[in-house]
């Protein structure tokens, strides 16, 4: 069903208008809320890291589900500006050239990684999803070296003709492979969700 602007802008306001209410810097928290309610990836005590975790509301919600007993990490280009609990921390750096004072910052031992980076987009789709899957490969590399074992991958992608490729290589270092578009994603976005469940 095609929908008017006017319509389009009052659906994309109900989530905007929602996070608002809700305290979150962004929209895309409902995301993660629906990826969290289905596969219930994230729990108490969790180490959690965040890849491309600016305005933070992924960061935010994480931390709300592990709790003081767990430690949420998120690394952006960008400054994180909210108010975070204690047991989260934010490092700027380039996900695409991780040095070894981030990578320190970083550390490992984590049971779940998330990935909602997104590249800067040109409004032409294959640049875009090649970029995109530029950070997915660089977010899945991290995620197998810090995840331990049986741990859980989220990562956002554009779809393109890398896909499927992208896809494989999540299978092959994981139990369990979902894709996952949330309500909350725009309909006409090529961002989908892969989840890689149980690092081997
Ligand atoms: C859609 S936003 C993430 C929103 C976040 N999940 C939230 O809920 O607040 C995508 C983020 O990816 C970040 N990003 C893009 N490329 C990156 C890179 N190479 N390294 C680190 N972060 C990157 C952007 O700066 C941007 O803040």
């Amino acid at each position: 069903m095609r929908h008017s602007a006017s319509k389009r802008g009052q659906w994309s306001d109900h989530y905007t208008q929602r996070a608002k209410k809700e305290k979150y810097p962004a929209r895309s928290v409902y995301k993660l809320q629906e990826i969290q309610q289905k596969y219930k990836i994230i729990k108490k005590g969790d180490r959690v890291l965040d890849l491309g975790c600016s305005p933070g509301s992924w960061l935010l919600f994480a931390a709300q589900l592990t709790t003081g007993s767990g430690r949420v990490v998120g690394v952006d280009l960008k400054p994180v500006s909210i108010p975070l609990p204690k047991h989260a921390a934010v490092f700027t750096g380039d996900i695409l050239f991780v040095d070894d004072t981030l990578a320190a910052s970083i550390g490992r031992g984590y049971q779940v990684v998330l990935s909602d980076m997104a590249p800067s987009t040109t409004g032409q789709k294959d640049i875009d999803a090649a970029r995109s899957h530029n950070l997915c490969r660089a977010a899945l590399d991290i995620a197998t070296t810090v995840l331990l074992p049986g741990g859980t991958f989220v990562c956002k992608i554009f779809q393109g003709s890398e896909f499927n490729d992208f896809s494989d290589s999540v299978k092959k270092s994981f139990r369990k492979y979902k894709i996952y578009k949330p309500q909350s994603s725009r309909k006409a976005s090529r961002e989908i969700y892969i989840i890689g469940m149980g690092k081997l």
